[in-house]
C-alpha cells in the first residue's frame, strides 16, 4: 500500500501518498516534477542525484522518499535563490568546473552541503583540523568531494571552482 508523506523541497510543503519502495530521487523528478536532479548509476556510486536533506547531502537514489517525511529537502533547483549556492555556480561556470554537465546539479548541491559539514567542523579523512577555521587544500577538497564522480574527468575544473569559493 502507499504511505502518506509530507515532503518540503526548496521551502515548499507536498502532502504525496507513495509506494514505500518510491526513491526520492524518482520522486522529485516524476512526482514533482523537478528534473534537475540526475539519475547516474541509480546505485549510490555516482553521486549525480545529490541533494540536501536537513543540510546534510545524501544521495538521492539510495533514499526511500518517505523516510523523508517531514525534512527540509534542498535541490538544484532552489540555488538559483541561494547566495552561497548562486557563488558555486558563478565559479562553476568560471573554472569551467563541467563538460557534458550531467554530474554537475550533484556536484554544486555537495558542494553546499561540504561547505556546511567543513563549517561546523566535521573532519574529513585528511585533515585533523576540528574547527573549520583552516581553508580546503586541494587534497582535502578532492577528499570531501569524492562522492561525486565526472565521466568527463573535468576535475581540475570542479577543484579550481571549488578553491574560489573557500577563499
Ligand atoms: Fe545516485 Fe548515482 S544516481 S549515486
Amino acid at each position: 500500500g502507499h504511505i502518506p508523506v509530507r515532503l518540503h523541497v526548496n521551502g515548499q510543503a507536498h502532502d504525496l501518498s507513495l509506494d514505500p519502495r518510491v526513491t526520492l530521487l524518482d520522486c522529485l523528478r516524476e512526482h514533482l516534477g523537478l528534473t534537475g536532479t540526475k539519475k547516474g548509476c541509480d546505485q549510490g556510486a555516482c553521486g549525480a542525484c545529490t541533494v540536501l536533506a536537513d543540510g546534510e547531502r545524501i544521495n538521492s537514489c539510495l533514499t526511500p522518499a518517505v523516510q523523508c517525511d517531514g525534512m527540509e529537502i534542498v535541490t538544484i533547483e532552489a540555488m538559483a535563490n541561494d547566495e552561497l549556492g548562486t557563488r558555486v555556480q558563478d565559479a562553476f561556470l568560471a573554472h569551467d568546473g563541467l563538460q557534458c554537465g550531467y554530474c554537475t546539479s550533484g556536484q554544486i548541491c555537495s558542494v553546499v552541503g561540504m561547505l556546511a559539514e567543513h563549517r561546523a567542523g566535521r573532519p574529513s579523512a585528511v585533515t585533523e583540523d576540528l574547527t573549520g577555521a583552516a581553508p580546503l587544500t586541494d587534497v582535502e577538497i578532492r577528499e570531501r568531494m569524492a562522492g561525486n564522480l565526472c565521466r568527463c574527468g573535468a576535475y581540475n575544473g570542479i577543484v579550481a571552482a571549488i578553491r574560489e569559493v573557500t577563499r
